[in-house]
């Protein structure tokens, strides 16, 4: 066991450098300080993991108003509040929602910061969610790559399955943002690499065919980087939070056509930035 330094968040790693599993913890009778040192440790480690979180939909939601301002969904789920988005997979489902490697939202102009996703219903075996340190993931680069990175943007474009969460009709409605190819994490001062295969339409400062070469590398980079993933198994109850500024993640679909549900709640984060100063 590890303890972190602040002595009221006792957790297990889930590798050396990422992720936590929170030990005896109740979020609902979380103090500030408690909720404050949750964010620091997801900014930290990436994620962090909670079991045996009992809790209505009302109550997910107003616990996750304490991580600050959250993104409201407009699912038209009327038994839902509106700040959880339904994330639900069974026997019509085609794919996962969340399946392939990404930060959520990405293309918002301030993009997330954490997501919380409370599991209520997993399947008999699988449905794991992969996750993907950002911070290792720059780090493993060689210092030339990291250099070229640090100069880059990217656009961000929004996908059709974001339409639905605001209730509009065309894609050409949905905002497309540049943000940085590694940004600075505003908590630790740390560098993480902010590409995703499922939202980037291409980079600014290349040509499109430098730009496509340059992010398949980067991507095969993300997605083969084993000693920076981590994996975590859902039970009903489970609760992950996980920090977008710094890691991705991929939700394995290996159960079809079993239900497995569970309901997320996303806080906004601050405006993606590089700091010139940072390592
Ligand atoms: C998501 O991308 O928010 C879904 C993750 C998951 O279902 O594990």
């Amino acid at each position: 066991m590890t303890m972190s330094d602040r002595p009221t968040l006792a957790y297990n790693a889930i590798t050396p450098k990422f992720g936590s599993e929170l030990i005896d913890v109740t979020l609902l009778e979380m103090s500030d300080e408690d909720v404050e040192a949750l964010q620091q440790l997801a900014a930290e480690r990436g994620i962090v993991v909670v079991r045996d979180q009992e809790m209505s939909m009302q109550q997910q939601a107003d616990f996750a108003h304490r991580l600050g301002p959250l993104s409201i969904h407009q699912t038209g789920e009327s038994e839902l509040p509106p700040e959880l988005l339904l994330v639900q997979n069974d026997e019509n489902s085609k794919r996962a929602v969340g399946g392939a490697w990404h930060s959520d939202i990405s293309s918002e102009e301030r993009p997330p910061a954490l997501s919380m996703l409370r599991m209520e219903v997993v399947p008999s075996s699988g449905g794991d969610t992969l996750f993907a340190d950002m911070y290792q993931a720059f780090e493993a680069l060689s210092p030339e790559i990291q250099a070229l990175a640090k100069r880059l943007t990217a656009r961000h474009d929004s996908k059709g399955h974001h339409l639905y969460l605001r209730g509009i009709k065309t894609l050409k409605e949905l905002p497309s943002n540049v943000h940085p190819v590694v940004r600075t994490h505003p908590r630790t001062g740390r560098n993480a690499l902010y590409v995703n295969s499922s939202f980037v339409g291409r980079l600014m400062e290349t040509t499109k065919l430098e730009g496509e070469a340059i992010l398949a590398m980067l991507y095969e980079h993300i997605a083969l980087g084993v000693s920076f993933h981590c994996r975590v198994k859902w039970k009903p109850n489970t609760v992950v939070f996980w920090d977008n500024r710094c890691v991705q993640h991929f939700a394995t679909f290996d159960y079809f056509p079993e239900l497995r549900r569970g309901y997320r709640a996303t806080s906004i984060g601050g405006a993606p930035y590089l700091d010139p100063a940072a390592g």
